[in-house]
């Protein structure tokens, strides 16, 4: 069946250019320096590893990187960039590995792409699977914000400049915790769209369902700067260890 929501060829295709317009292609080197420290020079898995965006420097760190992702046109986009990273093609609400890791890492609010509860909670168990006794596991998501919805939907202008112009219009759904959303790219006269479904969580709920599958926070982070996470912050990056065996 088709997936609305999947990463297919034509958002693979732009991923690249729209990320590196965010400032995320960017930011990646400050993320896998904040990685690098808690792999401890180990060995990490990437859950959702995508084109590399982060896999790839946290590699050129000396940590030697895995990934899963469910879509062949981002894993053909990180195999043509590099054949140092393993990956392969899995649903990270439902993984298990043979190796061990000291590193299970989550990023970009990827685990929000898993729309039921009962898929995060799975996806965090997997994860505390793989861990080697002293590993961790890190979360990064944004903290949910109803702020400017009118009925239950909003329109922002999310990023303009001379060429391009990012519109996203978003509907919430309460009841599910979803926020979905089509992001429409105008550049030059062509229009892409790329839509998105996300169940949200707050902080909270996410060390919850952390705690169900025996793992507990030890650090929560506002950004890849280590900044303290507070009212203001826009998302946070959580790490977990694990409590029980
Ligand atoms: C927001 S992108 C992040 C990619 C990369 N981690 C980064 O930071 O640039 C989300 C990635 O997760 C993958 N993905 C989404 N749902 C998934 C699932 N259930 N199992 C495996 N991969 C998934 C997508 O194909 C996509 O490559």
């Amino acid at each position: 069946m088709y997936d609305a929501f999947a990463y297919d060829e034509s958002v693979a295709s732009t991923y690249e250019r729209f990320t590196n317009l965010l400032g995320k292609v960017a930011e990646a080197d400050e993320t896998s320096a904040f990685l690098e420290r808690l792999s401890r020079g180990g060995c990490a898995l990437e859950l959702g590893v995508g084109n590399g965006r982060v896999a790839v420097p946290l590699s050129e760190r000396g940590v030697k990187v895995e990934g899963i992702d469910n879509s062949d046109s981002m894993l053909e986009l990180l195999a043509k960039r590099t054949d140092l990273i393993k990956a392969w093609k899995g649903d990270i609400a439902d993984f298990s590995s043979e190796h061990r890791y000291d590193l299970v890492y989550c990023v970009y609010g990827t685990f929000t792409l898993l729309s039921r509860r009962e898929e995060q909670i799975a996806c965090l168990r997997s994860a505390a699977e793989a861990l080697k006794e002293n590993g961790v596991v890190v979360i990064e998501v944004r903290v949910p914000s109803l702020d400017g919805f009118v009925s239950g939907q909003k329109t922002t202008a999310m990023f303009v400049d001379h060429e391009n112009t990012f519109v996203n219009a978003v509907l919430h759904d309460p009841i599910n915790q979803h926020f979905i959303s089509t992001i429409l790219w105008f550049s030059g006269a062509s229009v892409t769209r790329l839509p998105q479904r996300v169940r949200y969580v707050y902080h909270q709920e996410l060390d919850t369902m952390a705690e169900c599958v025996g793992l507990g926070l030890t650090e929560r982070w506002g950004d890849w700067a280590r900044s303290a996470f507070t009212n203001e912050s826009k998302g946070h990056i959580s790490v977990y260890r694990r409590t029980s065996l």
